[in-house]
Formats: structure tokens, C-alpha cells, sequence
């Protein structure tokens, strides 16, 4: 969730959505996204919506502190029961991301998925996520979180190599990860690794280390990121200046072969273009359930929502977030109605990029008469009424989708 917002019409204070857009909730699978946004450090190629302490200076709002987080969190939660009325939605997959949720006790992401459970009610085999630094977890805490109803824990891994995860400014020590994962297992919970390739400095060697010991882990679920060099970040900047090459695309293809070869070799198939996992009863539901156009409540300061066609974002910062609940107000700050042609064009963004592939009757005309072109290429493939991508067709994933749009 990078952090700058769009624009849009400003969102009702009570939080209300369209009749429209409520049409069908509980029909369609829900989910809910807890985001946190506090981070020990702030690695300098990341521009999610975080803040370390320093960064948040004294807590003059209750709820702007990590002390008192989760009580916001639980505020909003109790407002998603209000804005769907009766309605019975079943909250099929959580997931909390940030920032580092584990930053926070154990206790208060408990009370936040416990409140979910009392005010929206979970699915029996609800998906419960949190993302986790590995220097942020201890075996206790993993086991209360089980114990608490997760099901599952992402770590940020990225690199497995010290020289890499420096130029990321990544706080951990590599020997914490397999430790880490193995407190996970030990508790009960799912594993998803995630990585990162494409850091200047790393070698094709390096990335296989990283993938190596990633594998050693045994984890249930990879997702494998090329590194973006987001505007205005530090990272940005040493690059601008000259002191970092940028990653280049044919390194990254390179990479993101010997991912997938690797990942394979160990049992590991992509279900998404940068996602792997060892079955379908692994893959993540709550990734899933965005990827294909589903309802999701976004809780948290600068989360984004998706329920039946309105989008809409909360305000960013921490305390503004605070305050609003405690008046009483919708931290919603704007939103958007989206055209059948906007979720159309979104479809055929993420659904392209699923090994289930994309719908052809999605397409326009024009997209249609593309295909041919792009099979013959070798990059997609008609499976029945889908068109599912290449081995070679996930290299330039983005580039099918761009001629499959014009
Ligand atoms: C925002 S973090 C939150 C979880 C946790 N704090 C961590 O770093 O693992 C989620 C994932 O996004 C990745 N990420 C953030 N900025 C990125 C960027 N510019 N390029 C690629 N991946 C990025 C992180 O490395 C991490 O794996
Ligand atoms: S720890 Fe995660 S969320 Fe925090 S700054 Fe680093 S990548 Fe971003």
C-alpha cells in the first residue's frame, strides 16, 4: 500500500456507502485488511504508509502511538458494523500488514482480530495474516498469536545475503530467519517468505543464496518482488545521485527465471506472477480475494477499501486517524465510484497475471485482435475460454497486458 493517495469525492462522515454498492455483501467473499503503520526503521526503498517513533515524535492522540493503536483500529472495525447495518457478511480472510504489525503486542493484534470476530463474524476456515519483520517475533509471541486465531505469517526476508540486505537497510540478522520460521511452525502457523531481487549490488549468486535459504526454510508460500525504486524515497535519491546503479531488466528477468526454477524444483508453483506456493490450500486467500474484484474493508490509517464498485481511502497520517474515530467521524477521506470500463481494465490487469488466467469475454474487440499476435508470440495461451500466460508471457507480464488494453 504505497502512501500517496488519489484524488476523489470526499467520503459521508458516517462512513455510508451507496445502496447500490451494498447490493450482494455477504454474497461475495469479504476481507479485512488491518493495516499498522509503525516501523523500528524506515528501510530506504520502501514508501508504504509507516512512521517510526521518531518520525511520530511525542503522542499527543490517543491512537497515533503504537501503545494505543489497536483501540483505533477496533473503533473503525465496530464502524464497518454499522455502515453494513444487518447485513450478514462472514469475514473470510484477515490480514494484517503495515508498517510491523509485530511491533505491537501480541495482545493488541489479538483484540483486533477479536473484535472482527465479535462485531463481523469470521468464517470457520477464515485466513488470519500477519506480516512480521523476523527481528520482531519470539516463539511466545507467535504461539499467542495462534492461539489468538491467526493462521499464518508473512515474513520480509528479502535477501538472505548481508551485503544486500544493508543497501535495504534491513535490520536483521539472516540466522534470525530460519529460526523465526521455525518458532512460526512450532506455534502452528502457515509460512510465507517474502523476497526481493533486483537490489543494486546483488548478483545472480547472491539471489540464488537468498533463494537457497529461503528453500531451506521449507516455507509454504514465496512471493518474490523485483525491487521498485519508488519516487521520493532514499533510495530514489542514492540512485538519482549516482551512488546505486538502478536494477536492469534483463538482470531481473534473469532472476525471476531462476526463481521460478528453483521455487519449482522444490515444490513451489507461481499462482500469481510473483507468488508461489506448495498447493492451492496454500495460496493466500486474502491476496486472492483483491486480486479478483472481491469486497474488502481496508482499517487503518491511509488503508484503502473495495466493497461492490466504491473505492474509497482513509486519511493518512496517524493522529488524523485517531481523531477522527474519537469523534465519532469515518476516517474514509474520499472515495470513487468505479465505471464497468475502470473494473473491466482492472480485471484484465490482475486476473491476466493469475495462473488461472483471464476470462476472454473480458476483453474489448480491440483486445481480442490482440491475441492472436500475443499467442503467436508466444506469450499467452487459450486455455478453453481463458487466456492464461507463458512461462515466457510472465517475464513481460506488463507489456501483454499494455497490448491487450490499447
Ligand atoms: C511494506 S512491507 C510490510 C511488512 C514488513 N514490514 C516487511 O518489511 O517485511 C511488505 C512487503 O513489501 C515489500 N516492499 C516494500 N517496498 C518495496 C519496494 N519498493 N519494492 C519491492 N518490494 C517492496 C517489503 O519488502 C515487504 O516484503
Ligand atoms: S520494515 Fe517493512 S514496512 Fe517498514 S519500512 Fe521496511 S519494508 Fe517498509
Amino acid at each position: 500500500m504505497p502512501s500517496t493517495l488519489p484524488d476523489g469525492e470526499p467520503a459521508p462522515a458516517d462512513g455510508s456507502l451507496p445502496v447500490s454498492a451494498l447490493e450482494g455483501v455477504g454474497e461475495r467473499p469479504f476481507g479485512l485488511y488491518v493495516h499498522v503503520p509503525f516501523c523500528a526503521v524506515r528501510c530506504g526503498y520502501c514508501d508504504f504508509n509507516t512512521y517510526t517513533a521518531e518520525e511520530l515524535g511525542p503522542a499527543s492522540v490517543p491512537g497515533a502511538s503504537r501503545a494505543t493503536y489497536a483501540a483505533a483500529a477496533v473503533a473503525e472495525v465496530r464502524l464497518i458494523r454499522g455502515v453494513l447495518g444487518e447485513r450478514d457478511v462472514r469475514v473470510d480472510t484477515v490480514f494484517l500488514g503495515g508498517g510491523t504489525p509485530t511491533l505491537l503486542p501480541p495482545e493488541d493484534l489479538v483484540s483486533v482480530l477479536a473484535s472482527a470476530r465479535e462485531e463481523l463474524g469470521l468464517a470457520p476456515d477464515v485466513e488470519v495474516t500477519t506480516e512480521a519483520n523476523p527481528d520482531s517475533v519470539t516463539p511466545e509471541g507467535l504461539a499467542r498469536l495462534r492461539e489468538g486465531g491467526f493462521t499464518r505469517v508473512s515474513f520480509g526476508m528479502q535477501s538472505q545475503v548481508r551485503h544486500v540486505l544493508a543497501v535495504l537497510d534491513r535490520t536483521h540478522d539472516p540466522e534470525r530467519v530460519p529460526r523465526a520460521v521455525e518458532w512460526a511452525r512450532e506455534a502452528g502457523l502457515q509460512v510465507s517468505l517474502d523476497l526481493i531481487y533486483g537490489t543494486p549490488g546483488e548478483s545472480v549468486a547472491d539471489w540464488e543464496t537468498s533463494l537457497r535459504a529461503a528453500l531451506d526454510c521449507a516455507p509454504d508460500h514465496v512471493s518474490a518482488y523485483s525491487l521498485i525504486v519508488e519516487d521520493g524515497t532514499a533510495l530514489a535519491r542514492r540512485v538519482r545521485r549516482g551512488e546505486l546503479p538502478m536494477p536492469e531488466e534483463d538482470d531481473l528477468a534473469d532472476k525471476y527465471e531462476l526463481a521460478d526454477q528453483h521455487l519449482r524444483a522444490a515444490g513451489l508453483e507461481w499462482y500469481e506472477v510473483s507468488n508461489w506456493s506448495t498447493g492451492e490450500a496454500t495460496r493466500c486467500r486474502h491476496n486472492l480475494l483483491y486480486w479478483t474484484g472481491a469486497d474488502w474493508w481496508g482499517v487503518g490509517p491511509g488503508a484503502h477499501s473495495h466493497v461492490g464498485g466504491v473505492r474509497w481511502w482513509n486519511v493518512k497520517h496517524p493522529a488524523a486517524y485517531a481523531e477522527r474515530l474519537a469523534a465519532g467521524v469515518s476516517p474514509a477521506l474520499a472515495r470513487e465510484v468505479l465505471s464497468p470500463e475502470d473494473r473491466r481494465v482492472e480485471r484484465v490487469l490482475l486476473e491476466l497475471r493469475l495462473r488461472d488466467g483471464l476470462p476472454l469475454d473480458v476483453l474489448d474487440e480491440a483486445g481480442r485482435a490482440a491475441v492472436p499476435d500475443q499467442v503467436a508470440a508466444g506469450l499467452v495461451v487459450a486455455a478453453g475460454d481463458r487466456l492464461v500466460l507463458t512461462d515466457r508471457g510472465r517475464l513481460l507480464a506488463d507489456g501483454v497486458v499494455r497490448d491487450l488494453l490499447a
